[in-house]
């Protein structure tokens, strides 16, 4: 293929560079568009066809079905390594040695006090507010806590902002929901590990002793690094937007969970299990929501299914529906809403509309179902993913920041008023 695309536009043609990324995707540079046009833009709503930025965080391949982190497979990382190795590999570039290992986990849990004045903040929700604003308020709460700016070009300042937010962010989360339970709000425990901590400061109360059921562990474990970056998303798109403006890594990593709540995105997992259930009750008739999905009239959509990129299938829904049914014959559960899953996926990938449109379960088709089974409550579902996506978007922040990008700032086309004249009242 040329190194050069040409555009044509009244009669004048213009030239701009066609680049390569490192697995041969290819990008037409369009910087010098408005200038040599004198103003001419591009039109793309939902930015389907345009890279915002260069990345050497994930790839993927949405024909192919690949996913990888830093050039890993993600189904090596999620079967040989574990959620916070992984996390080190995604913001510093490379796996980390025993040392280095060690050092990032100790340095996390160096962080995994809050200051008890968040309390009061707590106090100010009402028990029924959603976990993922109330998550989003506290990861912006931390800002006030922490006023001073990350210094981009310290690598000791920027080191510390990360382990910080990576130990606080699962305290607030876990107060989150404690709040929606109306049960006390727990402490981490540094004798355990990321993920076990996650677990205890949700679930243990004071009464009795928690157990630690391992199997639980290593299915949010491995569901965690499964969600732990995908490249340009919504959420990940506005962290780094918003970072764009030299907001800060808590300030923009807050914006990103917002972005990520609705249902179109990370609130998918919530929507998914409200759905199943909603079939459930409706006596289990599958065909039913499958004509109602495809009804153009009907505003329903099968949650869970379709993706913007994966055109094809997608991986982390393979490792996780794997991991679905591993985990439920280890604890024994017999989930009618998992026969559901089953039965409405067989039935969308035998029809024809789902076919032609390329619309296959996605990761957080069965990513509820494990959260249920491991007692998580629903509205919950987009915290757990949110606390999986930290590490990838603390790394694409970070990416941005050092990379020196430009403030994100698209253009529009006004299809608004022409110029009008003023009207006082009276001529209203
Ligand atoms: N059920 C029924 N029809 C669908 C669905 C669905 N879940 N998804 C897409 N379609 C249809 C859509 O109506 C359109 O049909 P037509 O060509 O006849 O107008 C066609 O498929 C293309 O859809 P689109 O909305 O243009 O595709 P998109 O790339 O803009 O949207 C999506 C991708 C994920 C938002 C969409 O597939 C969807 O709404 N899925 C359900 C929500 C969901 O599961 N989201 C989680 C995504 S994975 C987790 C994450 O990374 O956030």
């Amino acid at each position: 293929m040329s190194d050069i695309a040409k555009l044509e536009i009244d009669g004048k043609t213009y030239e701009f560079p066609v680049i390569r990324g490192i697995e041969n995707e290819i990008a037409i540079d369009i910087k010098s568009l408005r200038s040599v046009t004198n103003g001419i833009i591009t039109l793309d709503a939902g930015f389907k066809n345009t890279g915002s930025c260069e990345s050497k965080i994930t790839f993927l391949d949405g024909e192919k079905g690949i996913l990888r982190y830093r050039g890993y497979a993600i189904e090596d990382l999620t079967k040989k390594a574990n959620f916070l190795e992984v996390a080190f590999l995604i913001i510093f570039g490379e796996l980390p040695t025993k040392a280095e290992f060690n050092k990032f986990e100790k340095d996390i849990k160096r962080h995994s006090l809050l200051n008890e004045e968040m309390k009061d903040i707590i106090d100010g929700f009402p028990k029924v507010a959603h976990p993922m604003g109330m998550l989003s308020s506290l990861t912006s709460a931390l800002t006030a806590f922490n006023p001073a700016t990350v210094d981009i070009n310290s690598k000791e300042d920027l080191y510390e902002s990360i382990v910080k937010l990576m130990g606080k962010f699962p305290v607030l989360a876990a107060w989150a929901h404690s709040k929606n339970q109306g049960t006390p709000l727990n402490y981490a425990d540094n004798s355990l590990n990321y993920i076990e901590n996650i677990m205890q400061m949700m679930f243990k109360i004071p009464t009795e002793t928690y157990k630690m059921n391992p199997i639980a562990v290593k299915a949010l474990d491995e569901l965690l690094i499964l969600h732990e970056d995908h490249e340009q998303n919504c959420s990940t798109s506005t962290v780094r937007i918003a970072g764009s403006s030299e907001a800060g890594l808590f300030a923009s990593i807050s914006a990103g969970v917002s972005a990520l709540w609705g249902r179109l995105h990370g609130g998918a997992n919530q929507a998914v299990l409200e759905m199943l259930e909603d079939i459930q009750k409706d006596g289990g008739d599958v065909e039913k929501y499958i004509a109602k999905a495809k009804d153009k009239n009907d505003p329903f959509r099968l949650m869970g299914f379709g993706h913007r990129v994966y055109k094809n299938f997608d991986p982390r829904a393979r490792i996780i529906k794997k991991a679905a049914d591993d985990l439920f014959e280890d604890l024994g559960t017999n989930d009618p809403v998992l026969a559901i899953a089953k039965h409405l996926e067989e039935v969308a990938l035998k029809d024809e509309y789902f076919a032609e449109r390329k619309l296959y379960p996605n990761v957080d088709f069965y990513s509820g179902i494990i959260y249920r089974a491991l007692g998580i409550p629903v509205e919950m579902f987009t915290v757990m993913f949110a606390i999986g996506r930290l590490p990838g978007s603390i790394a694409q922040w970070k990416e941005m920041r050092l990379n020196h990008e430009p403030i994100g700032r698209p253009r529009q086309l006004y299809t608004g008023y022409a110029h009008r004249e003023f009207k006082s009242y009276s001529e209203r």
